[in-house]
């Protein structure tokens, strides 16, 4: 690898960061991260943090997973890639899917489409939901609806029911026949209701009102985080997802999970619809299946619409879908190994244990920090909401967060800044130790602003 001196200079100059504008980026370049282990990551300046971003939501067993490791490794020996199109396959991507499927009992989720990542993840279910319909003479149905804020990545269908303009204003027009409803989201909404049960009512309410008037022949899917990630960490009331599921198989609507954040336990519950005991049609994953060793994503598909494909007979039933990359026999070593070690070592149950104490001890920050405007979080999602005005809830001035962050980053925590947000997901084997060090981080930040 090429000297500190390179890469500081060339650092931001010759590739685009995703998310980041390049002109800022080439102005004040990013933290070189050079190493990483356990829930540590150290920069090039030799600082070790710890990780407070779990890589990206991803790195759920730490930097150090050697059973992960080594089955890539492995893997790469015995034999690094051949695709999966028709007519072939490889033996770690049919174990895999054993494996999912006995991971995904409980939703009812029983055949499993191999993608590269969350984004083709999303892309693939919402294409497969039109599919579905189509396959059952319901050809109408292709309109997608989906929660203001709420994240599915950025492919062309994900940007589309993405609910915010940040990830849709620059490529649009997207996709036509995408509608939104707000988000269950008791701190910012448009009824002026702080109450999480009522504001899921309401919002339930939105989304049967917004069928009805799309004509629910005409609606293929909803899609939803059960927690929201990206858009600020938003978790629904526990009555939302099941009110939703009920509409939903009222009017033949089917209701895709994006499970690419709480697939494998983030949220305190091996998934997020686990969490509300609901089964969705579709569900999509990607990030943790591998601990974010390798770029792997899969769709997981309920009975209901296996059935539909695999008892048709014509060319419309073949998947139109697929990528060079899918079920790639390292990505599922991978993977397998990645699940093997999730449940052994419980990740689900401590993300439960340590996200409770991680938002108690949050949110004892509000008494001492007026700009602490709401502590929100579900298992090892969690996220401070930074506002200058607490009565009238204004966001914070980026400066001032940009001193938030600096200030976490000196007492020795790396966590994400996302507009007024401090957001928080790190991997799911830390212990209480390393909670106390993050809130205790946060407060440093806070002080120092
Ligand atoms: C809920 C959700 N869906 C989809 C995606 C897109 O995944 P990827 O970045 O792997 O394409 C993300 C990424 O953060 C996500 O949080």
């Amino acid at each position: 690898m090429r000297d500190k001196n390179f890469l500081i200079e060339n650092n931001a100059r010759h590739f685009w960061h995703p998310m980041a504008h390049p002109a800022e980026m080439q102005k004040s370049p990013p933290t070189i991260i050079t190493k990483a282990d356990g829930v540590h990551v150290e920069d090039v300046d030799g600082r070790r943090v710890l990780d407070g971003v779990g890589g990206l939501w991803c790195v759920n067993l730490g930097h150090s997973c050697e059973p992960v490791k080594a089955a890539i490794r492995d893997q790469l020996d015995i034999m690094p890639f051949f695709n999966s199109f028709r007519g072939t396959t490889n033996a770690p991507a049919i174990e895999l899917s054993y494996a999912l499927r006995e991971f995904f009992a409980p939703e009812g989720l029983t055949r499993a489409f191999f993608t590269s990542g969350g984004s083709d993840s999303v892309e693939v279910a919402l294409r497969l939901a039109r599919q579905y319909h189509k396959l059952r003479g319901e050809a109408d149905r292709v309109k997608f609806i989906s929660l203001k804020k709420a994240y599915h990545g950025t492919h062309f269908g994900g940007a589309s029911v993405n609910g915010n303009v940040n990830f849709r204003r620059a490529y649009e027009p997207l996709l036509p026949g995408c509608f939104h409803i707000p988000c269950p989201w008791p701190y910012r909404n448009p009824f002026n209701e702080s109450d999480p049960a009522k504001v899921a009512q309401l919002c339930a309410n939105l989304l049967e009102d917004e069928i009805v008037f799309q004509g629910p022949d005409t609606v293929a899917a909803f899609i939803m985080e059960p927690v929201l990630g990206a858009g600020g960490v938003i978790p629904p009331h526990d009555s939302f997802m099941p009110m939703v599921r009920e509409i939903c198989s009222r009017h033949g609507v089917l209701l895709i999970s994006d499970e690419v954040i709480t697939g494998f336990g983030r949220a305190g519950a091996w998934t997020g619809a686990r969490l509300y005991g609901v089964q969705p049609d579709l569900a999509t994953t990607a990030k943790g299946l591998t601990n974010g060793y390798f770029p792997f994503g899969a769709v997981m598909i309920s009975d209901a619409v296996r059935e539909t494909f695999e008892n048709n007979k014509s060319a419309l039933g073949s998947i139109g879908s697929g990528y060079t990359y899918s079920a790639h026999p390292v990505g599922a070593a991978a993977a397998i190994a990645a699940l093997g070690e999730m449940q052994r070592l419980n990740v689900a149950g401590n993300a439960a244990a340590r996200g409770a104490e991680l938002l108690a001890a949050l949110d004892a920050l509000k008494d001492k920090f007026e700009i602490v405007g709401d502590v929100r979080g579900r298992g090892l999602m969690v996220c401070l909401e930074l506002v200058s005005d607490r009565a009238k809830k204004t966001p914070i001035a980026k400066p001032v967060i940009n001193k938030v962050f600096d200030g976490i980053y000196e007492a020795g925590v790396i966590v994400r800044v996302s507009g007024n947000n401090i957001i928080i997901s790190p991997p799911l084997i830390v212990g209480p130790e390393h909670i106390t060090q993050i809130s205790e981080a946060v407060a440093a930040g806070l002080q120092a602003a």
